[in-house]
């Protein structure tokens, strides 16, 4: 029956198409031969964050320390520090653990607890940051891995401002409490007007300014420094 061929014909074809789509893959596969990929997953490439929209995101206020460390709650620091004690001993000549002892943290130059294998990333951003300063535990706590990039401390970070506060309050009672707490600062004040109004030493009540500036030719520069 000539129908039955055609659909014989029709179904022959389909099958000879078919083959042919196997042979090419199986083809291509040989000569592309794919391995798993290296990496799980595909890695993304993402560039950081558009410049813009990233750098405004990060800023913060840094805490006024001299007014808030005073008022901080180093019971609540103290308790914040449980989520560092897997790896840290804060006892003065505590032994190091996977990470190094601090006590006497605050204040002290970055990496410098003797016989304690710091990162590389660690012992470079010293160029950056020497010391431990207020600022620089602030922001390391807040993101280890962000703020020096390498670190091989594996702890996510506080994201709660008075958490971090109150613990980096705690830490300065732990061997570091020579270390000056700075006058408070209004700049760092929330709402303060950035340094515009700020008053230059004494805040001797200033005119409004109804003269042109007087003789401008006479300190380009400033005044000469004293002699010593
Ligand atoms: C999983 C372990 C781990 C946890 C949890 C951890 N750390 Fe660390 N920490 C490390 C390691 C490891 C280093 C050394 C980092 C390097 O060399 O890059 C380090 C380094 C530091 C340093 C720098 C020390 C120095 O001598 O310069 C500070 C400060 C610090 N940690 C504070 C903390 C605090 C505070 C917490 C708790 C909120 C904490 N860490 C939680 C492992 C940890």
């Amino acid at each position: 029956m000539s129908g039955d061929l055609q659909l014989n014909k029709i179904f022959g074809a389909g099958l000879a198409a078919a083959l042919v789509i196997v042979g090419v893959r199986v083809g291509v596969d040989a000569l592309y031969h794919t391995d798993a990929p290296e990496k799980p997953g595909y890695f993304v490439d993402v560039p950081e964050e558009a410049a813009g929209g990233g750098a405004t995101a990060e800023v913060e206020l840094l805490p006024d320390w001299g007014t808030v460390l005073p008022a901080a709650d180093q019971a609540a620091g103290q308790k914040a520090f449980a989520k560092c004690v897997s790896c840290h001993n804060v006892a003065s000549g505590g032994a190091d653990m996977t990470g190094p002892g601090l006590w006497g943290i605050v204040g002290r130059p970055l990496a410098a607890h003797a016989g304690f294998a710091y990162s590389d990333a660690m012992v470079a951003h010293k160029a950056e940051a020497p010391n431990w300063t207020y600022d620089e535990l602030y922001g390391f706590l807040s993101s280890p891995s962000k703020h020096i990039k390498g670190t091989k401390m594996a702890f996510a970070g506080i994201k709660n401002k008075d958490e971090k506060i109150n613990l980096i309050a705690y830490l300065h009672a732990q061997g570091s409490a020579g270390y000056a707490i700075p006058a408070p600062d209004a700049s760092r004040q929330p709402g303060a007007a950035p340094a515009a109004d700020a008053p230059a030493e004494g805040a001797a009540d200033v005119a409004p300014v109804s003269t042109p500036p007087s003789n401008p030719a006479t300190t380009p520069a400033g005044d000469p420094a004293p002699a010593n």
